[in-house]
């Protein structure tokens, strides 16, 4: 066999699933491959190797993630000759979300980097991107068949052996689960499942937009006991499913909610990675708390799940989805239409999975990133978020739903206990208040902002106004009376002084669309001012699809103006933004 390294550096858990899934398919073609988290691996071994395949995420500005900080740093360091790996053969797929503008910052850093040291690529660098219509999987499937071809040339498989594009050998599951044969009732289950979260607890969740209005936004606060944060800071909060729907899964598969699992132990030894989950804990609890069970299947759970129904037609069925001839069929049904996990068993109502084969089908609740909307200045102990609740149309006989953190947020009530880890964005206040700002924060984009502005107003009542620089907030929305989101807090603090200037954009209060950057181009010569005399820093938060492009292409045309320049001389514009990168006065979120 082949050996091969797969390492990953993974966030939220999305690229160790991929790396996860990419192990098993390079195993059908006779590759060996051992996989390891980013923070285990031991950095020394890298100019040994031969053939490794980074899976990763971008974080932050443009960042590696956490776990990759001391490999990385090691990559950099200046004294490593040009030719330090030149016996590494190399591949990159980068985890990212072409919304941001550091779009896998991360993967191309390091695909940079490993090439200046003297590594070939084996093939393009992949650029997963969970804005694309069909999500990560688009990507990642087309760039694993890439790397496999290209595997291919180095190491021809045997001309006997055909890879069938079903592995029809059932593969061992990852865990042995062992069972006690205590009964729920003795257990405490007030437990929390996962590591590395902390108990917080529910103390406001209110709804911020008008009644009668479509839209509903949240503002939900959180009280902390042992976290502590600072302004600009993302908490991560780990939903947890609706239990209508549990009930559902846990009946469609006829598992024992009150069996005790005593421990889960790694199969596969290469794998070592234990699930997030804290034992002894009971089959309900697991299914309520770890797997994604509203999530989206992937092609390899149609092919797992082909071993474990009875009937014939099903797994024909399921054989046909998993082949490469039944993508597209598989796409529809499974992508197009938005069919959960508990919707495709519905569709194969022979299916009896065993417990222990749930971790390979079914990946965990990932936790999702929300800007904290409160200043830890004036608010140490209790954090803050502003949360829209959305919902989609599943065009599968078009029934209206909510994504899983969205149930979760409605269903939260005063004294409900959330796990939470809080994180830093990269984006933060200036060092000092005096410096200027700009904000740019439509929709619930305007979270950071509030935590922005309170920690300005804690400057203010404690060292006085005239420690606080210019500070411009532009935020829009649809409606002047239906979803102006804090609107009074906002207009006491630009009576205050808090905020020099408040700028909102209303898009649907008349005929032709207004939006933020309207009210920027406006404001060109003050902008400028900010910016170039005043050395002020410009932030854009909002995850609605353009506008941080849309927002940043009038400060482009704002700099132009002012510096001059005429068309067709962008060159000095591009240097100009450049600088204002380098100088991390220009921040998206
Ligand atoms: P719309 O929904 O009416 O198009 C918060 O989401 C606000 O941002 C809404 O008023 C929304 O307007 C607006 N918005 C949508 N796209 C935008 C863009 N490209 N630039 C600025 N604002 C935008």
């Amino acid at each position: 066999m082949n050996k091969c390294t797969i390492i990953y550096a993974t966030e939220t858990g999305t690229s160790q699933e991929v790396a996860e899934k990419l192990s098993r398919d390079l195993i059908r073609y006779q590759m060996k491959p051992q996989i390891h988290d980013i923070q285990n691996y031991d950095k020394m071994k890298l100019p040994m190797e031969r053939l490794v395949v980074f899976v990763l995420s971008t974080t932050g500005h443009g960042d590696v993630p956490d776990t990759m900080k001391p490999f990385w740093n090691f990559l950099l360091i200046k004294s490593l000759p040009s030719n330090s790996l030149m016996n590494l053969k190399f591949a990159v797929l980068g985890m990212g979300d072409s919304s941001y503008t550091t779009y896998n910052f991360a993967a191309k850093k390091l695909f940079t980097r490993l090439v200046s040291l003297g590594a070939k690529p084996l093939l393009r660098r992949g650029d997963a991107d969970d804005q694309h219509d069909l999500g990560y999987d688009y990507e990642v499937e087309k760039w694993t068949s890439e790397l496999i071809q290209s595997l291919l040339t180095i190491y021809p498989l045997p001309p006997n052996l055909i890879v069938d594009d079903n592995n029809l050998v059932l593969p061992n599951p990852k865990f042995k689960l062992n069972y006690s044969n205590q009964q729920e009732k003795d257990f405490n289950n007030n437990n929390f499942i996962t590591n590395n979260y902390e108990k917080t607890i529910v103390q406001c969740n209110k709804r911020i937009t008008d009644s009668e209005w479509e839209q509903d936004i949240r503002h939900i606060e959180l009280k902390l006991d042992k976290l502590n944060y600072k302004s600009g800071d993302v908490a991560y909060i780990l939903p947890t499913n609706p239990i209508s729907y549990v009930d559902e899964f846990i009946n469609l598969l006829q598992l024992n909610r009150n069996q005790i699992i005593e421990s889960i132990i790694p199969l596969d030894l290469d794998l070592n990675q234990k699930p997030n989950v804290i034992v002894p804990t009971s089959v309900g609890e697991l299914v309520y708390r770890y797997f994604d069970i509203m999530g989206s299947p992937r092609r390899y759970f149609f092919q797992l799940l082909s071993h474990f129904v009875s009937d014939e037609n099903e797994k024909e069925r399921l054989l046909f989805f998993s082949s490469s001839e039944g993508q597209d069929d598989l796409r529809t049904y499974n992508q197009k239409e938005k069919r959960n996990y508990i919707d495709v068993l519905k569709d194969f109502p022979s299916a009896n999975i065993p417990l222990e084969y749930l971790f390979d089908l079914i990946p965990p609740i990932k936790p999702r990133p929300f800007s904290i909307s409160s200043s830890s200045s004036l608010y140490p102990k209790t954090i803050s978020i502003t949360a829209g609740i959305h919902t989609f149309k599943a065009p599968l006989r078009r029934i209206k739903r909510t994504g899983l953190c969205s149930e979760y947020f409605s269903s939260l009530q005063e004294g409900s206990i959330v796990g939470v880890f809080i994180k830093e964005s990269g984006a933060q206040l200036p060092p000092s208040p005096q410096t200027p700002i700009i904000m740019v924060g439509p929709g619930t984009g305007c979270a950071m902002f509030r935590s922005f502005i309170q920690e300005r107003s804690y400057v203010q009542q404690n060292q006085g106004s005239d420690k606080l620089g210019k500070a411009l907030f532009y935020f829009g929305c649809r409606h002047s009376k239906k979803d102006y989101i804090y609107q009074s807090e906002f207009e006491q603090y630009e009576k205050d002084g808090v905020i020099s200037k408040l700028c909102v954009a209303f898009s649907r209060d008349q005929e032709k669309k207004n939006y933020v950057y309207h009210l920027i181009n406006q404001d060109s010569k003050e902008i400028w001012d900010i910016i170039n005399n005043q050395k002020g820093y410009f932030y854009i938060s909002g995850s609605s699809g353009r506008m941080p492009k849309d927002v940043k292409a009038s400060l482009l045309s704002i700099i132009k103006e002012n510096l001059g320049i005429v068309d067709g001389d962008d060159d000095k514009v591009n240097q100009y933004f450049e600088q204002l990168e380098i100088e991390k006065r220009f921040i998206t979120e």
